[in-house]
């Protein structure tokens, strides 16, 4: 008898659910016949890339021929002066979100825990289903990380625990040194893993000082990225900083070039480029509390925010509203999926995108 895919692929393929990024402009634009339509689905950057990165890629293009340095030591060298760790300290990833899934790959196996929150980035989730691990996932806490929760769930099997901070999809972060104590009294062979994709846009004291556990030779993992406030997410790299021993684990699975030429020149710029970084966070604030005020004055409800998205409950399904939207050229992400039924996550855009946003969705809750 033939046999069946399905008895060929990995069994814990099986209820895998794909991740749903948010819809391209281009798609909206040809499902729905609408031009300049608004992407606020995928916290991005606004203002767009670094002109310095723009620069470096120009730069760079007649080396395209080139295999990328494999090893990124342009990039990490950077990356570690620029944190101040070692940078062996440092690994390169297509996005972060290759960092996220290696780690899962090297060390969680079928009969180990991955203890998370429920209402966190679904990557987790995707990442211990995938390995055949156990799925901890524990419930947020207004909004937050329940971190005395989680605290409790750590078990003899825990391998990783993944924390987002601000955790996405809510935008809530957790007191820093509440999340240092957190850290500091997980079991030493537990392995965490910080993501931290939107650190820069928090203000400097709500920054945890997670590189402390790095120093310390913690088997703690940062996991940062290019894509969000450095508005090179279309290039995919991100980083993580954790000790060389866990590193080595990584490297031994990650893909020999997996950031490419211009990723790595851009990222180095757009790390270097501390004014765009400046005028991306000032506006991301001054758009965030603009955002609130209009969406409160429409009767809905915002999660508290330190991200460059808000959550937004509307009091109604976000499934439809966001059909909705798209028909107005709109492009948010519903919640359903992380159980908030009745909630929109929209991205702070421009200050044009913005009040293209509310007065679409002020037209869609009438
Ligand atoms: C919390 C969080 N972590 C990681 C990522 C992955 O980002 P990237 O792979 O673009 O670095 C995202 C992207 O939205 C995110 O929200």
């Amino acid at each position: 008898m033939t046999r069946s895919l399905d008895t060929l692929a990995s069994p814990y393929l099986a209820g895998l659910i794909p991740y749903a990024p948010g819809k391209p402009i281009e798609e909206v634009e040809r499902e729905f016949g609408i031009p300049d339509s608004v992407k606020l689905a995928s916290n991005e950057n606004p203002l767009g890339p670094s002109p310095k990165a723009l620069a470096a890629i120009a730069a760079a293009l007649p080396g395209l021929h080139r295999y990328p340095d494999g090893g990124g030591y342009v990039l990490r060298r950077a990356l570690g002066q620029h944190w101040g760790v070692d940078e062996d300290c440092v690994i390169l990833g297509n996005g972060s979100n290759e960092l996220l899934t290696l780690v899962g790959r090297a060390f969680l196996m079928p009969g180990d825990e991955a203890l998370y929150a429920q209402q966190a980035f679904v990557v987790y989730d995707m990442v211990a289903h995938v390995s055949g691990a156990t799925k901890v996932a524990v419930p947020l806490r207004d909004f937050a990380h329940d971190l005395p929760a989680m605290q409790a769930r750590v078990s003899a099997k825990t391998k990783l625990v993944f924390v987002a901070n601000p955790n996405n999809p809510t935008g809530a972060a957790v007191d820093p040194r509440t999340l240092e104590r957190f850290v500091a009294a997980l079991p030493p062979d537990v392995i965490c893993v910080m993501d931290e994709a939107y650190y820069e846009y928090l203000p400097p004291d709500a920054r945890p000082d997670v590189l402390q556990f790095v120093r310390q030779g913690r088997w703690v993992l940062t996991c940062r990225t290019f894509s969000k406030i450095y508005g090179l997410a279309g290039l995919r790299v991100g980083y993580a900083i954790g000790p060389p021993v866990l590193l080595a684990k990584l490297n031994q699975l990650r893909d020999p070039f997996n950031v490419n030429n211009l990723a790595q020149v851009a990222a180095v710029a757009a790390l270097g480029d501390t004014d765009h970084v400046e005028k991306s966070r000032a506006a991301n604030d001054a758009g965030r509390r603009s955002l609130t005020e209009q969406f409160q004055a429409l009767g809905v409800r915002v999660v508290p925010s330190v991200a460059n998205f808000l959550l937004v409950d509307i009091g109604r399904s976000g499934a439809e509203a966001t059909t909705a939207l798209l028909r107005r050229g709109v492009i948010v992400r519903p919640m359903g999926g992380y159980g908030f039924p009745n909630h929109l996550r929209i991205t702070i855009g421009t200050a044009q995108e913005n009040a293209t946003c509310v007065a679409a969705l002020a037209a869609v809750l009438k």
